[in-house]
């Protein structure tokens, strides 16, 4: 059982900054780092040092070819990443402030270069077993989600950014959703507690599981009537950029290989929190030994 990952890998140039750049405004950031980051393979790096096997799928230029590196170096399978002739490798620029908040602006590149021939001769090595994940970082996620659907997959999808190419997937294909507050409100037109966005997801797809995050609350899944709740872990604050990522990939990762749901949200909380508390995105995500170490003691569960 295989999760292909048919997802976005950019280049992150991080902006130290006191707070976010405004309207009209120009500001010195105090510091700048480059790192590799795209929640595609932030989701792949994660799902690999969580232990899943894992294939990744997706363009990059000529000036991207580390990206790939250092996917093979987490033991992610790199077949399916292919070089882009005519694009640059997608890229972040990531204004990050004191507090470790980010916001982020996309520039797409090869990341939306990917072609319905390509989509095909990917999709065609993967079957009933397998799991497709995608994010909102590559064009044609509709027409993967679909085909993937077709060949029997299962489809997980983190729908991340959640902005208007979203309307071009049909997410009633879609088997469990991992996304956070303000996307379940944007697919679902809901807002309010995450128990009751959970409950507006199960309402809209009736047949998908949901994962939700949601700060200091931590995690939930929902399906059907299931419930299983999962408070956070507080640690301090160094960047969060790719938590979300590091949660999505460990998560998804221990269900394919059975774990149980409580467990898996568990390793994904503490693989999330060990995240936050280092610099960037990719380079930030921990191996399982390092999640299965941790020392709880060390980090507070928000229940507590
Ligand atoms: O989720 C974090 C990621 O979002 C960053 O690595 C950046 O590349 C953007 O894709």
């Amino acid at each position: 059982m295989k999760i292909l990952n048919f997802g976005s890998l950019n280049i992150d140039f991080v902006y130290d900054v006191v707070d976010f750049v405004t309207k009209g405004q120009t500001i010195t950031s105090s510091g700048l780092n480059q790192y590799p980051g795209g929640k595609g393979l932030n989701q792949s790096i994660a799902a690999g040092k969580a232990g899943a096997s894992i294939c990744h799928a997706g363009l990059i230029g000529k000036d991207g070819v580390s990206l790939r590196d250092l996917l093979d170096e987490a033991g992610v399978d790199t077949t399916d990443v292919k070089i882009c002739d005519e694009e640059r490798t997608g890229n972040a620029i990531v204004q990050r402030n004191h507090d470790g908040d980010n916001c982020i602006v996309l520039y797409s590149g090869a990341n939306r270069a990917l072609t319905k021939d390509f989509v095909d001769e990917v999709l065609q090595k993967f079957g009933k077993e397998d799991w497709l994940l995608v994010q909102n970082e590559t064009n044609l996620l509709g027409y993967i989600v679909e085909q993937a659907h077709q060949r029997g997959m299962k489809v997980a999808m983190n729908p991340s950014p959640a902005d208007e190419l979203l309307d071009e997937v049909d997410l009633s294909l879609v088997d469990c959703f991992i996304l956070n507050g303000g996307e379940a409100e944007a697919i679902t037109g809901k807002s309010g507690t995450p128990e009751i966005l959970l409950d507006a997801m199960c309402e809209k797809f009736p047949g998908a599981a949901t994962i939700l995050t949601s700060g200091s609350w931590g995690s939930g899944y929902a399906k059907g009537t299931q419930r299983v709740r999962q408070p956070a872990y507080r640690v301090p604050v160094v960047d969060t950029t790719a938590a979300g990522d590091t949660f999505t990939g460990y998560v998804l990762a221990n269900m394919v290989v059975g774990k149980d749901i409580a467990t898996s949200l568990e390793r994904a909380s503490k693989a999330a929190a060990i995240a936050v508390s280092r610099q960037g995105a990719a380079p930030s995500i921990p191996l399982a030994d390092e999640v299965d170490n941790l020392e709880t003691s060390t980090i507070i569960s928000t229940e507590e």
